[in-house]
């Protein structure tokens, strides 16, 4: 029996939690962020129905998302999570039975966070499932045929993929290329997503946000046999959580928007926030995405503009002008949350410590400080200490250590 590959794409998870500020509202943020760390298999709340098809750097945990949906906003009321990503938050408050608004810069996150909240037809899985085996037929046929690429196979490509798998790949993306008959658009865009899905799988590589190498000996055929299976598990975690979903579910909505603009979300119509943003010279979403991006054919130049504390740039900051940036942007953020806020609502992200250079930015403080301009006012905090794995930074927690809170802040 295979042991389960251990999924560390989740964040906020273990560790003991300090707390401050308002008690109350401190003890519900410390209970969203207690949840198990054992991430794995299916059995793994992590992983359940649709939250466990396709990878996402620094997903929500469910739970913790369910927990601040349940505490935040009463049944019926909007939810709005301006850092979607892969949907955790919209899943969650559909399932909750609360309307949801979703944002993101990342067209790869809302084509996922879409498929993800939006149950199939017994009609649409069928057409799913059929041109799904159609594809790999045809991928098979060309593979026994040793057909050349369909075009111009990309040099980073060529890097990433041994030879067989790449033509396979590029095989599968012809064959749903192809779907251009309009009754298919559903089964066109899931797809694509399954393709998305299998990327890493099939690659030399070990993780979205890893450079290192993971070579791995992948059979003839392989591919284009999981794009099947990938399908299949796909219809399946839909029709779990469509099991799950309430009757009538409430309306939630995903759109490709600046979480600093929020231009498609209405002024004053939001109970509560819940979200996660990018950490400051953490990540950088454009690149971990960018083979899927280009694959997809999706436009990644807003993300490419628009993503807050990216890697790319704050790496060459110096510590001054990297601290300048991250509370502009996170005041640009606020401002942007408190406008289609109701009055008194709450709103909880969940950020992390980060470093530039020797400089610890503290998200907690630097939070608090892009607040003062803002209609929100901190409230709560809680926080689990985390280990700093870059070498170059390490300098900036040796006093104290690297935390990632829950920060509750509230529209005044
Ligand atoms: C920590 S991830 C969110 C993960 C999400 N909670 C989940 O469970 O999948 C942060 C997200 O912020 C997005 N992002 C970065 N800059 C943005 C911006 N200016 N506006 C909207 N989204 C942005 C990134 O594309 C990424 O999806």
């Amino acid at each position: 029996m295979s042991t389960p590959r251990i999924r560390r794409a989740l964040t906020h998870v273990g560790g003991k939690i300090e707390t401050g500020g308002d008690r109350k509202a401190a003890a519900l943020l410390a209970a969203a962020l207690d949840v198990p760390s054992n991430e794995g298999d299916d059995s793994d709340p992590a992983r359940a129905h649709v939250h466990g098809f396709h990878a996402y750097p620094a997903r929500m945990h469910p739970l913790t998302a369910r927990r601040l949906v349940e505490q935040l906003a009463a049944p019926g009321q909007r939810v709005l999570d301006p850092f979607c990503g892969s949907g955790t938050v919209i899943v969650e408050a559909r399932l909750a039975g609360r309307a949801s608004a979703g944002t993101d810069l990342n067209p790869l996150a809302i084509k996922l966070a879409r498929r993800k909240i939006t149950p199939l037809g017994p009609e649409e899985a069928e057409r799913i499932l059929a041109a799904s085996q159609t594809i790999r037929q045809k991928a098979d046929e060309r593979r026994i045929a040793r057909a050349g690429a369909t075009r111009r196979l990309a040099d980073r490509d060529v890097a990433l993929f041994p030879p067989h798998v790449l033509l396979e790949l590029d095989s599968l993306r012809a064959g749903i290329e192809e779907l251009t008959d309009p009754a298919d658009a559903v089964a066109k865009d899931a797809l694509y997503l399954v393709l998305s899905s299998l990327f890493i799988k099939v690659s030399q590589k070990k993780s979205d946000t890893s450079e290192d190498a993971a070579p791995r000996r992948i059979a003839a055929g392989y591919t284009a046999k999981l794009f099947f299976r990938k399908t299949e598990e796909l219809v399946a975690r839909l029709g779990e959580y469509a099991k799950q979903l309430p009757a009538s579910p409430l309306p939630a909505r995903v759109e490709l928007d600046d979480a600093t603009k929020l231009a498609t979300v209405e002024t004053a119509s939001i109970d509560a926030i819940v979200t996660s943003p990018p950490y400051a010279n953490t990540y950088d979403y454009l690149a971990h995405h960018t083979v899927r991006l280009r694959w997809l054919g999706l436009d990644d130049r807003r993300l490419e503009r628009g993503e807050l504390g990216a890697k790319r740039r704050y790496a060459k900051m110096h510590p001054d002008a990297a601290e300048e940036a991250w509370i502009a942007e996170l005041t640009a953020f606020l401002r942007a949350a408190a406008r289609v806020m109701k009055a008194g609502a709450p709103l909880v992200m969940l950020i992390g410590d980060s470093a530039v250079g020797s400089r610890a930015l503290r998200a907690d403080q630097l939070v608090a400080r892009a607040a003062e301009s803002t209609k929100l006012v901190p409230l709560a905090r809680a926080t689990q200490r985390r280990p700093h794995f870059h070498g170059p930074t390490a300098r900036a927690f040796s006093e104290i250590p690297r935390g990632e809170h829950a920060l509750m802040l509230q529209r005044s």
